[in-house]
């Protein structure tokens, strides 16, 4: 296959490509294991309602809006803001999502190799005969061993490795537009076995039917951390797969398109899990180990289980590996482009120095349980700096970046390709990502650190 001539930038080669790699990025892990346990915990229609309204009001504005720095810079996460703004502080943000990146990287990956457990447990029928309080042992003893899951952990770092290795075209494009179609015929196979199940209305009604009374502000705010984490926001993930996106690709298209795909998707899932959780009688609110330790009963009680977990568990590592790849992405384009290392080299070191961090992470659920600072594993700790800090933080400067610093002019520049595409709603826009979205998000931060 051509390599790309020195000099030049490696980019996406289609429309279809931007489409399949950034909603390939956003559908994951978040969609298909946190959606739907999380949604499980407040109250199923009524925080649905909520985090729809946060993704139409913040997350599509807020990817707009990391698409325009990175193909207005052509650069990574870091560099494109020291191409916009040079010789100023700003470049701190990419700094920081670089770091963002190396976290969730670190702790996601975790998730990600049990994803390959549990696909191994479904092929040789490993969750047969085994009632649900064995399934739940099996689950802890499984995490508590310090072997399996590291090797699987590995494993899941080294492929997502070797499609970044292989280049944005010849790979990040190439491997999302085969394996996006998958996913979505996957999860509608099950969705649509979900709801043939006696009962399965109850979780429709669970899922559709919003209750107003399990609202809290807290509530509010998690289904726009939510939102934000799905939608890969706050951490330059969408900057660095938007500086590869051609000058004439519709930005507020592709940021639509991918927005509804997400959003699809996390639905789909959780008509995909309810329907099947109330026809088995079992607790919504399961929580974290919804998928590892409630679906795997599920299935096999089920006509037909054996097939549907094996299709469940290779849904969950796609989604999972889709995302991987847009993060390991991030930390490439920054060690090639700031520290001028080849694509090659630079995706050696980075997946060697994050599996190195990882391995930690998983370490944590076994032999390094004990290590805790103020009652967080390390594990935990990753996830919260990232996910609620670093990520929030991200998106609020990120906004502020565009609507503060570049300007109005810029921005209808980029996303009209130089006046070519006519724009609807500019001056809406504008005020979500100069007023409503660092506003909002930063009652998220605050909840974050728990100061609400
Ligand atoms: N959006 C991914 C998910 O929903 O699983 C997770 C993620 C990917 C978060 C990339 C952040 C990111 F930059």
């Amino acid at each position: 296959m051509a390599s790309i001539p020195k000099g030049e930038r490696d980019s996406f080669g289609s429309s279809i490509g931007v489409i399949a790699a950034t909603a390939g990025s956003a559908v994951g892990l978040g969609n298909i294991w946190r959606f739907p346990y999380v949604a499980g915990e407040n109250g199923g229609g009524a925080f649905l309602l909520i985090y729809l309204g946060f993704i139409m009001a913040i997350g599509f504005p807020v990817m707009l809006t990391e698409f325009t720095i990175g193909r207005r810079a052509q650069k990574n996460a870091l560099g494109s803001f020291k191409k916009l703004a040079p010789g100023k502080p700003w470049y701190l943000i990419g700094l920081m999502g670089i770091v963002a990146a190396f976290l969730i990287l670190a702790f996601y990956s975790t998730i990600a190799g049990w994803t390959l457990e549990y696909l191994f447990q479904a092929i040789s029928d490993g969750f047969n005969g085994k009632s649900a309080v064995e399934l739940k042992d099996s689950f802890e003893s499984f995490q508590a061993t310090p072997f399996r899951p590291v090797l699987w952990q590995l494993i899941f770092m080294f492929l997502t490795g070797y499609i970044v290795f292989s280049g944005v075209k010849n790979g990040i494009e190439k491997y999302t537009k085969v394996l996006m179609p998958i996913l979505l015929l996957l999860i509608i196979i099950i969705s649509i076995r979900s709801l043939s199940l006696e009962g399965a209305r109850e979780g429709l009604n669970f899922l559709f039917k919003p209750d107003f009374s399990k609202i809290t502000w807290g509530v509010v705010l998690d289904a726009l951390g939510q939102a934000a984490f799905s939608l890969s926001i706050g951490m330059g993930t969408l900057i660095t797969y938007g500086s590869y996106i051609k000058k004439t690709n519709n930005l507020s298209r592709t940021a639509f398109q991918v927005t509804a795909i997400d959003t699809f998707i996390a639905i789909l899932a959780g008509i995909m899990i309810f329907p099947a959780v109330f026809a088995f009688g079992i607790d919504p609110a399961e929580g974290f180990g919804l998928v590892f330790i409630v679906l795997p009963n599920i299935f096999e009680q089920m006509v037909g289980g054996y097939y549907f977990a094996i299709l469940f568990f290779i849904l969950l590592a796609i989604a999972a590996l889709t995302s991987t790849v847009s993060v390991l992405e991030v930390v490439v384009a920054y060690f090639s482009e700031e520290l001028n290392l080849s694509r090659k080299k630079a995706t050696i070191i980075g997946s060697v120095a994050i599996s190195i961090v990882g391995i930690f992470a998983t370490l944590s659920f076994g032999p390094l349980g004990k290590l805790q600072l103020l009652d967080k594993t390390i594990f935990a700790w990753f996830d919260y700096l990232s996910a609620n800090i670093l990520l929030p933080l991200g998106a609020i400067f990120i906004v502020l970046f565009v609507g503060w610093y570049l300007g109005k002019k810029n921005v209808i520049d980029e996303l009209s390709n130089g006046g070519t595409l006519k724009l609807k709603m500019i001056g809406v826009f504008m005020f979500i990502i100069k007023f409503l979205a660092p506003i909002a998000i930063t009652a998220v931060f605050i909840y974050g650190l728990g100061l609400i």
